[in-house]
């Protein structure tokens, strides 16, 4: 496994599983088989649904000998109804309830849009709290948990730059670790710049394209990048698959890929995926492959007459 460092010296594996998507009946099943497999890193958020099977199966790993605590590293997010700093503990500490632990290793902001609290999914304007929760007041309740003990790095997810510059100027505690969309059609050389003259690590999600996401979230006639002709071909002439080729080319640009399955075969290959060495040439061909497409657009966030719209999103 390669590890990206913190500056405390912390360590995470730059492959994690990803457990979006994954139903509450197979994700306690595949972190399981994950952890036997050597996967030390989880991507888990309280809105996937799913913790509690997720907790299951790392207190099992850990009685059963499988795992130590301190191996693992444990990534959860804070939903948009628990913006706020007075919010934030008690959405982590349910967090910390369903998967069973005393800390995680980094929480975060999971979208930089407040809901209010008794809101899951806005459907009118008056389901947003933006005002009365601005992202400062919602980051000290981030930085409480860190001095709390209750997570070790704090970050967060789906920032455009100009979100992060201003989080950066309102934070005592900075920001570790960016979460967003990345792939060879939606590269974020932008945002993965600043965050590298930032000292904020990046994570990928959606590394495979997502094409498991629900039907209410695609666009008819989307690309599917796991079967992009050039992903592909550069596959078959390596002899590993596309999906190596798609992880490969994230941990080759130092950023962390966490790809879901529930699917023991590829649970393993995504795995492996962390020993593929890329040419400079393969990844210039790569590089040409970017077009900005978003398969994650945040299209739930769009409500008739309401705050968000995409061009104040991204
Ligand atoms: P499954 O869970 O049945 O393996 P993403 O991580 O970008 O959200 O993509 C997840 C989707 O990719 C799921 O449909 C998952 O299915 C599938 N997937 C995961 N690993 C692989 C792989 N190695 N090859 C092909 N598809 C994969």
């Amino acid at each position: 496994m390669k590890y990206l460092e913190y500056k405390n010296g912390d360590k995470m594996p730059i492959l994690g599983l990803g457990t979006w998507k994954s139903a509450p009946g197979d994700v306690y099943a595949a972190v399981k088989e994950a952890i036997k497999i050597g996967y030390r890193h989880i991507d888990c958020a309280a809105i996937y649904g799913n913790e509690k099977e997720v907790g299951k199966a790392i207190s099992e790993s850990i009685a059963e000998n499988i795992v130590v605590r301190e191996e693992l590293w444990i990534t959860s997010k804070l939903w948009s109804n628990a913006h706020g700093r007075n919010n934030v503990i008690p959405a982590l500490k349910q967090t910390l309830a369903d998967l069973q632990l005393d800390y995680v290793d980094l929480y975060e902001i999971h979208w930089p849009v407040a809901f209010k609290t008794t809101v899951l999914a806005p459907e009118k304007p008056e389901d947003f709290a933006i005002n009365e929760y601005p992202i400062p007041d919602t980051w000290k309740g981030m930085e409480d948990a860190v001095n709390q003990g209750l997570t070790r790095h704090i970050g967060g997810c789906n920032f455009k730059v100009a979100k992060l510059e201003e989080l950066l100027l309102s934070s005592s505690i900075k920001p570790e670790m960016m979460q967003v969309e990345i792939h060879p059609y939606l590269q974020q050389n932008e945002l993965v710049d600043f965050c590298e003259k930032n000292g904020i690590l990046v994570t990928a999600y959606a590394p495979l394209g997502s094409s498991d996401r629900p039907a209410g979230m695609k666009a008819k006639d989307e690309p599917v990048l796991l079967q992009d002709e050039l992903i592909n071909s550069l596959a078959q002439r390596k002899g590993i698959s596309p999906a190596q080729i798609l992880l490969g080319w994230l941990t080759h640009r130092g950023i962390v890929a966490i790809p879901k399955s529930v699917n023991p075969v590829r649970l393993k290959q995504n795995y492996e995926s962390v020993e593929i060495v890329l040419s400079h040439d393969e990844m210039g061909e790569i590089k040409g492959l970017n077009k900005d497409r978003r398969y994650v657009d945040g299209s739930f966030l769009i409500v008739e007459n309401g705050p968000i719209n995409k061009s104040n999103l991204w």
